[in-house]
């Protein structure tokens, strides 16, 4: 009876289970433009966690661009869904881009501010405590369990000067 109980408790703790992040990895490639001061992923609880990245502006930036870039992992990384790049000062200014303002608005409760262009030099970009709330992601975007990733690179004439990629685990225990 009590271990039935029990069992049953963990099937309804489990079934809240959504996703967590399971890698981050932040590279300054062209460390001209700026440092990574913070990267990395703190734990909640056993079941959930946030990512937390800080980069600090060396010069101002009024081009700036970004690539998303998705993956799906079968046998090693495998691009999904999208990969494209846009140009982010633009859509800043303007928020005219669908899927970026669709990813904008997970992300922005999690900003320091709203950032605008031209970043200025010193200027420090801070996403804080970034929660993944895959239930609401998965009702949008009905997707199958495993292994997510997202790589955003950003570039300044037209050159690679930030990554930033994050995997994600996803399990739906209320399919089994
Ligand atoms: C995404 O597109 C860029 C530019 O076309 C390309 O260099 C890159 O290899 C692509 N990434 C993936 C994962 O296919
Ligand atoms: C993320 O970045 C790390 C370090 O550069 C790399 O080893 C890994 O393959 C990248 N992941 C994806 C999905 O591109």
């Amino acid at each position: 009876m009590l271990a039935s109980l029990l069992f049953a408790l963990l099937l309804l703790t489990r079934m809240e289970v959504g996703a967590k992040f399971k890698s981050l990895h932040c590279t300054a490639l062209d460390q001209d433009y700026g440092d990574i001061l913070i990267c990395k992923l703190k734990a909640i609880s056993r079941l959930r966690n946030s990512v937390t990245v800080q980069y600090k502006l060396k010069q101002s930036i009024s081009k700036l661009f970004v690539r998303l870039e998705f993956f799906k992992r079968a046998n090693g990384w495998r691009p999904f869904l999208y990969n494209f790049t846009a140009n982010l000062c633009d859509f800043l200014d303007r928020k005219n881009n669908v899927i970026l303002s669709i990813a904008y608005a997970y992300i922005r409760p999690y900003l320091a501010m709203d950032y605008s262009c031209p970043l200025k030099e010193n200027e420090l970009l801070t996403c804080d405590n970034f929660e993944l709330d895959i239930n609401d992601i998965r009702h949008r975007f009905p997707i199958e369990t495993g292994e997510y990733a997202l790589q955003l690179t950003f570039i300044v004439k037209n050159k690679a000067a930030l990554t930033i990629n994050g995997s994600i685990e996803y399990q739906n225990y209320r399919e089994h």
